[in-house]
Parts: C-alpha cells; sequence; structure tokens
C-alpha cells in the first residue's frame, strides 16, 4: 500500500536536492518535465489552459499515463478501485451520476456499464482526453449505454440542471487544482447535487504547509478542504475507510449541509434515511 507521505515539504528547494540524490536516475524527466510546463506555463497563465495544455501534451504520448496510471494494468486497478469503493457505498444503477475530470474513463467505463442507459454524465477540461474516453466506450463495447462526455472550461455547471445527480465523483482531480478552481466547484455543486446526493472527491493531503509542484499537483490540509465546502453551505467528511485502500490520495464525502431542508425518508449521504429506514 503507498504510504501517505503527509509531512513531506515538496515544495522546499533541500527536499528537491534530497528526492534527486535518492533517485538520480528520475532526474532527467523531471527537468524535461520542469522544462515543458514552464513553456506551457508562459503560454497559458491561466490554470485550466496550462493544464489542458499538459493533457493535449500527456495524452499524445500515452492515454493511460496521461491519467497517472503507468500500465495498462495499473489502470484497470485504479478504475476497479474507485467503482467497487462507490459500489460498496449504494452506488445503484437508476442513480445519476456526474464525473468530473473523467478522463479516459479508467473508472468512468465501469460506471458506465453499472448505471442504467443514459445516467453518466462526465465532464472533462481536455478535449483530446475525451477523444481517448471515446475510444474506451467503443473497446468496452458501451456505445448502447449512450453515455455523455463533454469538454467544459470551468467548474460552475452552468448549462446542467437543478437538483439532478444523485452521485457526483471527481478523482484525482482536486490533486491537479488550484483552490480557486476547486472553490468554484463548491460554490455550485450544491445546485446539481440531487437531495439526499453526495460528491466524493480525492486530494492530496498533506499535514505540513499546503504547496504545489510545477502547478500540476496540489497538497491540501484536510481542514481547508472541509471549512471550503462549509463556507459555501455545504457539509464534508473526511472518509476514513478510503485511507484502507491502496491508494496514495485520500477522500472527502459532500452534502447538503443541515440548512438544506430535507423530507423524511429522503436519503442522505448514500445511505441512511431521515427516518432511520434501512437503504433500499
Ligand atoms: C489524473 S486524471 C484522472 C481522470 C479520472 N478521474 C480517473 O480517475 O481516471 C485528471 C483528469 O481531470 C481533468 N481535469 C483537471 N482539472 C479539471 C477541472 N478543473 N475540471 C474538469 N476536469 C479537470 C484532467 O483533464 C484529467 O482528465
Amino acid at each position: 500500500m503507498p504510504r501517505k507521505k503527509l509531512t513531506a515539504r515538496r515544495h522546499t528547494l533541500s527536499h528537491r536536492v534530497r528526492y534527486a540524490l535518492r533517485h538520480p536516475a528520475r532526474v532527467p524527466r523531471y527537468a524535461v518535465r520542469a522544462g515543458r510546463d514552464a513553456w506551457l506555463r508562459f503560454r497559458s497563465p491561466d490554470h485550466i489552459a496550462y493544464y489542458r495544455a499538459v493533457m493535449r501534451s500527456d495524452t499524445a504520448a500515452s492515454p493511460d499515463a496521461a491519467v497517472g496510471s503507468q500500465s495498462h494494468e495499473r489502470w484497470l486497478a485504479l478504475g476497479a478501485m474507485q467503482f467497487d469503493y462507490l459500489a460498496g457505498h449504494g452506488l445503484r444503477p437508476e442513480h445519476r451520476m456526474l464525473e468530473i475530470g473523467c478522463g479516459n474513463l479508467r473508472a468512468g467505463w465501469r460506471f458506465i456499464d453499472h448505471l442504467d442507459t443514459g445516467h453518466y454524465y462526465g465532464i472533462d477540461i481536455s478535449p483530446d482526453i475525451l477523444f481517448a474516453a471515446q475510444d474506451t466506450l467503443v473497446r468496452c463495447g458501451l456505445r448502447e449505454k449512450l453515455p455523455t462526455l463533454t469538454p467544459v472550461r470551468d467548474l460552475t455547471f452552468a448549462f446542467l440542471p437543478d437538483a439532478y445527480f444523485d452521485v457526483v465523483h471527481a478523482h484525482s482531480v482536486f490533486s491537479h487544482s488550484p483552490l480557486p478552481v476547486i472553490e468554484e466547484c463548491f460554490a455550485h455543486v450544491g445546485r446539481i447535487l440531487a437531495p439526499g446526493g453526495w460528491f466524493d472527491f480525492t486530494f492530496d493531503r498533506t499535514e505540513a504547509e499546503e504547496h504545489h509542484v510545477l502547478r500540476e499537483d496540489f497538497y491540501y490540509r484536510t481542514e481547508t478542504l472541509t471549512a471550503l465546502a462549509e463556507k459555501h453551505g455545504l457539509s464534508a467528511r473526511f472518509m476514513e475507510d478510503w485511507e484502507e485502500l491502496p491508494h496514495g490520495q485520500s477522500k472527502i464525502r459532500v452534502t447538503h449541509g443541515p440548512a438544506a431542508a430535507r423530507r423524511p425518508g429522503e436519503r442522505l449521504d448514500g445511505g441512511e434515511t431521515v427516518s432511520g429506514a434501512a437503504p433500499v
């Protein structure tokens, strides 16, 4: 299981020097990536445009690696881990799901297979990875499930309907997002989340100073993200059971906050109901 390095201060020079001494073989690749990223940042100072350019470059080399899997076996395993977790938390075929940063459907193809026709909606800032997602759909024989795959410029969800999605999911997306992007999502996700729905996202957790590496990887303290969600009227809780899985990131679940009115018997948080009746 990858141990979470919660106190590493990756942005400091001393950390980078120590890391280079421990892993000299990785230095040339890091140097090439740092040079490429500096050039892309120069051309696209806006974070979304910059990260879209990173994805374009990475997807051209390998769509699986672009979403963080160094082999197809890892791609399959990481998708299965996401699917099994949500299925274990009550994801049902009739649910409507929005996947933010769906990539090339590493987990998405499993969600599409599980959900009723037309119930999966994937969005991403990268048209290139969405083309790769279409290839995954064809390869997995899932055309008939008619999922929607849409490029987006931001996370305001302006074109999506109110109270529509039972489950919103963002795996390894906020680990690549500066705080204003996450806040934009929190400011708008409550509108599209169905009553009783839930929004799970992973993040790179630190217990030291918050930092980023090459503006590609962002590390946050749990309380920063839970407080930000609460500022936008949402409830947020750290998912302890995700920590048991072999994954380097942590997970938070966001639901409508206590202020949102709920009807008796309405599902809460993907399971229990207001009345306490067993979930169906
Ligand atoms: C590491 S990949 C993970 C993809 C997918 N969630 C998975 O687990 O396979 C991150 C994805 O999020 C997308 N992304 C990054 N920032 C985004 C944003 N602000 N809005 C939507 N998608 C974003 C990237 O283009 C990329 O496809």
